[in-house]
């Protein structure tokens, strides 16, 4: 039987994520955390925490489980995590939403994402500015949506990007800015100045834009800043977040989207055809932990900082070049200095478990193949594993010059 390709595998193959047959290349995800289960290497490789977070969250999950909370909620969430996510935006960044309008409850970020790019982009011209290296579900989701993604670098030192080349990228055929911060993979935080271009750039070219902050509460020096508390900002930006990272609850994938009430009506006219609805018993126990104290969350983002630093000395002991994150769960670390003649930093994670017991990622995982070149020595680290874990992480990466 042959296939015949749907919308979105002609798009991916043009992308480049299908191969010529159009069948779904492994990712470099799959191929490392395999990598890691055949030779009990510690996956420092994919982003999820291997411990769990507040017990509360835990607990409410199992309450809600216990007493029937397992059919469908409501298909814009439950009413009591809609208001815990509105009075979340408000408490922390002073955000005022309606609960019943503005906010929408969705699979993960990834759906929201998905819902809103498939929304909001109709056109082949509709262009979607985005900062490379980027989460690889972006170049996916705006191919399925029939769009074209423009490509902004980040560069070390800092991965800030080049306000030049932004302007450069943003044009009148941009629909959506799609923004990540705090950003994986480089752990960058963007500077206020970026911030307030983008809106700048958004307004003068009448883009939306996209904001995805799922590592909003693990930001590891002063507060984050969504970009919807800019100035003239809100009516135009879509925010996007989860429980997953801030509560070590990936495997649940409950996440949201705030937006004024127009735009929140088109992402839920899509969402509603996707998944439809998600999670009913762990819509509550993410209310629980959107409404637990301040301090949780400052302890949340403490005891990664101190994974970070773990993490950031052990790499710099071994060898590597450390650009140190701001934020989210991820380190990159130049390998130049322990690359093998010939070797770039893909050849280095395939061996890497091999030669120390370690699992990383390459960073060319997050970029597109025209960028690979000015990426390939970087690596990135996940610091969200219990210290212990990384401290052996760091003893084995230590015989690396040997
Ligand atoms: C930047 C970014 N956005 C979204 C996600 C996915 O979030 P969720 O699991 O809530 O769909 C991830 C997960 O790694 C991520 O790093």
């Amino acid at each position: 039987m042959s296939v015949i390709p749907g919308a979105w595998q002609r798009a991916a193959r043009g992308a480049g994520l299908l191969s010529a047959d159009g069948v779904p290349a492994p990712t470099i995800f799959a191929e490392m955390s395999a990598l890691a289960a055949r030779t009990g290497a510690i996956n420092l490789g994919q982003g999820f925490p291997d411990e769990d977070g507040p017990a509360e969250v835990l607990e409410a999950a199992r309450a809600a489980i216990a007493h029937g909370g397992n059919q469908y909620p409501p298909g814009r969430g439950t009413a009591d995590l809609l208001t815990a996510v509105a009075e979340h935006q408000e408490r922390f960044y002073g955000l005022r939403l309606d609960p019943e309008r503005e906010v929408l409850i969705t699979a993960g970020a990834t759906e929201a994402l998905a819902a809103a790019l498939l929304a909001l982009l109709g056109d082949p011209d509709d262009e979607v500015v985005v900062f490379e290296p980027f989460y690889d579900a972006y170049a996916a989701l705006v191919a399925l949506a029939g769009a074209r993604l423009v490509t902004v670098p980040l560069r070390r030192p800092d991965f800030q990007p080049d306000i030049d080349e932004l302007r450069r990228a943003v044009g009148d055929r941009t629909r959506v800015i799609l923004v990540n911060d705090p950003h994986n993979p480089t752990g960058t935080v963007l500077s206020a100045e970026v911030r307030s271009e983008i809106v700048r750039l958004a307004h003068h070219h009448d883009a939306l834009i996209v904001t995805d902050e799922v590592y909003e509460h693990l930001v590891f020096d002063g507060a984050h800043v969504p970009i919807a508390t800019l100035p003239g900002a809100a009516e135009r930006t879509l925010t996007i977040s989860s429980g997953g990272k801030t509560f070590a609850t990936t495997g649940w994938k409950i996440g949201w989207l705030s937006a004024p009430a127009p735009l929140v009506d088109a992402v839920l006219a899509v969402k509603q055809w996707l998944t439809y609805v998600n999670g009913a018993p762990f819509q509550p126990a993410i209310a629980v932990g959107l409404r637990l104290p301040d301090d949780v969350f400052t302890g949340i983002a403490a005891r990664l900082r101190e994974k970070r630093d773990v993490l950031g000395a052990g790499l710099t002991a071994a060898g590597f070049e450390v650009s140190v994150p701001r934020g989210s769960y991820f380190t990159v670390a130049d390998a130049a200095p322990l690359l093998r003649t010939g070797e770039d930093a893909a050849d280095f994670c395939r061996a890497l478990p091999g030669r120390t017991g370690v699992v990383a990622i390459p960073l060319t995982a997050f970029v597109t193949p025209a960028q690979r070149a000015d990426y390939a020595t970087l690596v990135r680290f996940a610091a969200c594993k219990r210290l212990d874990v990384i401290a052996e992480a760091s003893n084995r990466l230590a015989g690396l010059g040997a």
